[in-house]
């Protein structure tokens, strides 16, 4: 059982849009998953509600992922609860954590085999991440930073500054993902991308990342 952890304190950085994307393509790729949602203001929550309303024959199963609301009064034992899912067959949890610093967000860096950082390409979330990098760096897990909504035009150098000014405190994950309708659409139909538009450019780069992650999972262990 391996669980991945969406974390930054940042608002509106693609925490979510990243856990339904990955958690969908690690379903196709043969993998178990169940998504929860840590965030009171419940999106990721909310996107299982629409999937659960996915028409029969449709390309997204409603009942996989499993995704549900974070049981908070098991918050003290989250790592030890996780674990647990294991002998229920799932075998990976995607946390989805609020844009805080609280003891939620820290419990949930704790109980990860790997944390994902979205982060977008500007100044401004490049300073502010750094926030976050401490704290994942005091629970001794690794991470790596996620680059999204990045600007489709090609000679926008925003995305290439922001890696360069990431590199010293982590590492890119890989590939960097581009600011696409595709995302927003996948998410209100309940869906992850590389279901709602499995030929698109976003499907590709969700199935990229996570190829990416679980094989940095598969190096740390
Ligand atoms: N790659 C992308 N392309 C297009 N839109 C995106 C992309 N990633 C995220 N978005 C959009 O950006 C907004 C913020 O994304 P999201 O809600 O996933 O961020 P978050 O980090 O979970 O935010 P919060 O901190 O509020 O939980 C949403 O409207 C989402 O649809
Ligand atoms: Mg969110």
């Amino acid at each position: 059982m391996r669980t991945i952890t969406l974390v930054t304190q940042k608002g509106g950085a693609g925490k979510t849009t990243v856990a339904t994307s990955l958690a969908v393509a690690a379903q196709q790729t043969g993998e178990t998953v169940a998504a929860f949602d840590l965030d009171p203001q419940g999106s990721l929550a909310e996107w299982g509600r629409i999937r659960a309303k996915t028409e029969p024959g449709s390309i997204a199963d409603p009942r996989l992922p499993v995704v549900e609301r974070f049981p908070m009064e098991r918050l003290a034992k989250m790592k030890a609860m996780l674990d647990g899912l294991g002998t229920k067959g799932i075998t990976l949890a995607v946390l989805d954590t609020a844009g805080a610093d609280n003891p939620t967000t820290h419990a949930a860096m704790e109980a990860s085999s790997f944390c994902l950082v979205p982060i977008r390409p500007t100044r401004l979330d490049l300073l502010a991440v750094r926030a976050t990098v401490q704290a994942i760096m005091r629970s001794g897990k690794p991470f790596a930073f996620v680059l999204n909504q990045c600007s489709t035009i090609p000679r926008n150098n925003r995305a290439n500054d922001t890696a360069t000014g990431l590199s010293s405190i982590g590492f890119m994950a890989e590939p960097l993902l581009l600011l696409r309708n595709d995302y927003q659409d996948a998410f209100a139909s309940g869906m992850g991308v590389t279901e709602y538009a499995p030929d698109g450019k976003a499907a590709d780069e969700a199935r990229q990342l996570w190829s990416w992650v679980k094989a940095q999972m598969e190096t740390k262990e």
